[in-house]
């Protein structure tokens, strides 16, 4: 497995380019299903989440083709398609379950395999069944695969989340667009990444308004068209770069970055000292005088602080002024990387679910271990200004997410290689 080492206490300088919304494109990609016309998305990421999801449509029949270096996704769903959803794909990753909703609206049926990926919690997928229950369909669960039938087809109808999940409101409002009569769903998700797939289905000729709110009506069509979609830009990666030039002193300019996207994490880091400017190109951050300062953090659904960069962010704090305290709200268990910064000298209590991070002027290189995507990239950054090596080792979690992570740090003044695995 490649390892990547970095050799802290260069300061950066220069672009880094956003790279399309890996969880935007694990949405959109399954949108395909629900149509025999091909759809089309340009500034796709490339990585390896989207590759499973490649192989995932393919299994189910669709003809997928990465066009342009992988940055274009043409996928066309226009023969047969197979409604089980393997387990040897799904296991790779969790965003797997979102071809529920669109087979089952396709095809009447479908039967995921219960998905895996990051183990950063239980993560059921209730709230997917009881919003699917709600249009009709019939749900159980037989040695490890949902099946999901509507023999008659889907419903419209009243859907109430009991908690603001991003997979089930994508995956019901995408079962929703082929089903019969209105469809509204109250506590839904507003993450950009909702409003972008509700702005693809309405390219293909789906009725959906207030997505973005946290209500969402879906005036069922029957059916839909072919379409061309450019994905969102990734706020996550957004976020995580936005913080190397706090860590590794230096400025930085995330270009294609916007402040809508990301205006909780962005009021964080003003709180903490650092100016956050919006200019045409994208963000502009640069850290001129000293350390930042602690802040306090909570996760929580979008507009919130987003849990994707949780882990970010206590990199940097472990460098901060005083002592901050982080609280994770959407998963239990994800403070993996934790520990790991304790090994290159930061001092951080957990207790549950909440990190108590206490700065300290510099941290030292080590060898340490990638436990999930975003654990993996918190401990690079926090590489970039420890004193001598870090070598993270395990990085295929960060391959699943983040696209050349050295070519676009190293672009801009950081000492960091990749050694391929043995
Ligand atoms: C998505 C993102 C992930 C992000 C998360 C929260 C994708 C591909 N992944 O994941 O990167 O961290 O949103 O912003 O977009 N839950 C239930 N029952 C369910 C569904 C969820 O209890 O049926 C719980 C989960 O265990 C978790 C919380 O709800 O504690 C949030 O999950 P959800 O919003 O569904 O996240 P994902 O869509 O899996």
């Amino acid at each position: 497995m490649d390892s990547i080492i970095i050799r802290g206490g260069r300061p950066l300088s220069g672009d880094i380019e956003i790279a399309g919304a890996k969880n935007a494109a694990l949405a959109l990609m399954p949108a395909a299903l629900l149509s025999e016309e091909p759809l089309t998305l340009t500034n796709t990421p490339r990585l390896s989440d989207i590759a499973t999801m490649t192989t995932l449509l393919q299994s189910l029949g669709a003809e997928v083709s990465a066009l342009q270096d992988g940055r274009v996704q043409a996928m066309a769903c226009h023969g047969e398609v197979n409604h089980v959803a393997e387990y040897d794909i799904v296991r790779k990753m969790r965003a797997s379950n979102l071809v529920l909703g669109p087979l089952l609206a396709r095809t009447g049926r479908a039967v995921v395999s219960l998905p895996g990926g990051c183990a950063i919690g239980a993560r059921p997928m209730d709230i997917h069944i009881q919003g699917l229950e709600a249009l009709g369909a019939e749900v159980a669960l037989e040695d490890g695969y949902l099946h999901a039938t509507a023999p008659r087809g889907l419903t419209g109808a009243r859907v109430e989340f009991p908690f603001a999940s991003v997979g089930a409101t994508e995956n019901v409002m995408m079962a929703a667009t082929l089903a019969r009569g209105t469809t509204v769903m109250t506590n839904t998700a507003r993450e950009p990444e909702i409003v972008d797939l509700a702005t693809c289905l309405r390219r293909m000729g789906a009725r959906i308004s207030g997505d973005g709110t946290g209500e969402i009506t879906v005036e069922g069509v029957d059916r839909l068209h072919g379409a061309t979609h450019p994905v969102v830009a990734d706020r996550i990666e957004l976020g995580t770069y936005m913080l190397a030039p706090v860590i590794a002193g230096g400025e930085v300019t995330c270009l294609g970055g916007r402040l809508d996207l990301i205006g909780a994490f962005a009021e964080k880091l003003d709180e903490a000292g650092v100016q956050v400017q919006e200019t045409a190109r994208g963000l502009h951050l640069a850290r001129r005088n000293g350390r930042p300062r602690a802040v306090d953090v909570t996760t929580a659904p979008f507009p919130g602080f987003p849990t994707d960069l949780q882990a970010q962010m206590m990199a940097m704090l472990c460098f901060a002024e005083g002592t901050s305290v982080l609280e994770e709200r959407i998963f239990e268990n994800r403070f993996m990387h934790a520990p790991e910064l304790t090994r290159m000298g930061a001092e951080i209590e957990v207790q549950g679910g909440t990190a108590t991070v206490q700065g300290v002027a510099g941290l030292k290189g080590a060898p340490v271990m990638a436990t999930d995507l975003r654990a993996s990239v918190s401990l690079i950054l926090a590489g970039l200004a420890a004193e001598g090596e870090t070598q993270v080792n395990r990085v295929y979690h960060l391959d699943r997410g983040y696209e050349a992570v050295e070519d676009k740090l190293g672009g801009v003044g950081a000492d960091i290689e990749r050694v391929p695995g043995r």
